[in-house]
């Protein structure tokens, strides 16, 4: 059976598309049958990182009319399969993120892993992304407001059954007032799977006359290289989350009053 893993963060520009296209594409590098998917229904961007902004059927119709979600799936690098979200907003408002939980649960014996790319925010569409998919990976930037929306979306997971496995620290500059590792670690209360590394390689990405994620470009970029070895840490054990003790859990209940 696969991994269904939604990628999410509360804030939003602190790197969820990012990370979804690169880990996916570092996974299926390392032979993993990977789908990565864009359940940011309203703003769909993933696609775009892989030049599919013009894909004729997407996510919106699976949605909208039930239509086989195997016919929404791109071929990207590597094997990866790509399921890519519609640029328009009428298809957008006639989406019901509601149909995602089922359509992903059907495809669980066929992949490896499902990346779910999740919208900003904790409120319907992002937790209706969330509640698809069975574990969830917090992206976040080392700042106090990415950090604390994280902690509200790593709530908002547990409430919804979902286990937080760990956070990606993104976009590090290693600027002296910056949260080290270990500080994002105690706040979060998660194991910080790997940092990315502030690199223009990933931003011009989007840019390409042909636009492909950084690690199915340019490996050797800091961070095509960060990703390649978060993916090797998930591809290669199942990363656990931190056990946590019965009053860990008790302050938690506290906490979200
Ligand atoms: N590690 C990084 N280094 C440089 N730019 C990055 C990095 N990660 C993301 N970006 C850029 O930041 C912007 C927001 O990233 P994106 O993945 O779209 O965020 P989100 O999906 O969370 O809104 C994009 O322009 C992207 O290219
Ligand atoms: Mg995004």
């Amino acid at each position: 059976m696969g991994r269904l893993i939604s990628i999410a963060s509360g804030k939003g520009g602190v790197g969820k598309t990012t990370v979804t296209a690169n880990l996916g594409t570092a996974l299926a590098k390392l032979g993993k049958k990977t789908l990565v998917i864009d359940a940011d229904i309203a703003m769909a961007n993933l696609g775009m990182l892989f030049g599919l902004h013009s894909a004729p059927i997407t996510l919106h119709d699976v949605l909208i009319e039930n239509i086989d979600i195997h016919d929404a799936m791109y071929d990207g690098p590597f094997g990866l399969k790509i399921v890519p979200s519609g640029l328009t907003l009428s298809s957008y408002r006639k989406a019901d993120p509601d149909k995602l939980r089922g359509v992903l649960r059907s495809l669980e014996d066929e992949f490896d892993f499902v990346l779910v790319d999740v919208p900003a925010g904790v409120d319907v569409s992002a937790r209706a992304a969330v509640g698809s998919t069975k574990e969830v990976i917090i992206v976040t930037t080392p700042d106090p407001a990415a950090l604390a929306d994280a902690m509200k979306m790593r709530m908002t997971a547990e409430q919804l059954g979902v286990s937080p496995i760990g956070a990606i620290v993104n976009m590090r500059r290693k600027e002296s007032w910056e949260a080290k590792t270990r500080e994002i670690e105690r706040f979060l209360e998660l194991r910080v799977l790997g940092e990315i590394p502030e690199d223009p390689e990933v931003r011009r990405s989007w840019y390409l006359k042909h636009p492909l994620p950084v690690v199915a470009r340019k490996e050797s970029s800091p961070a095509a290289k960060a990703f390649l070895a978060i993916a090797s840490k998930l591809a290669g054990t199942k990363v656990r989350p931190k056990k946590r003790s019965f009053l860990d859990s008790l302050l938690s209940v506290f906490r979200r009053r």
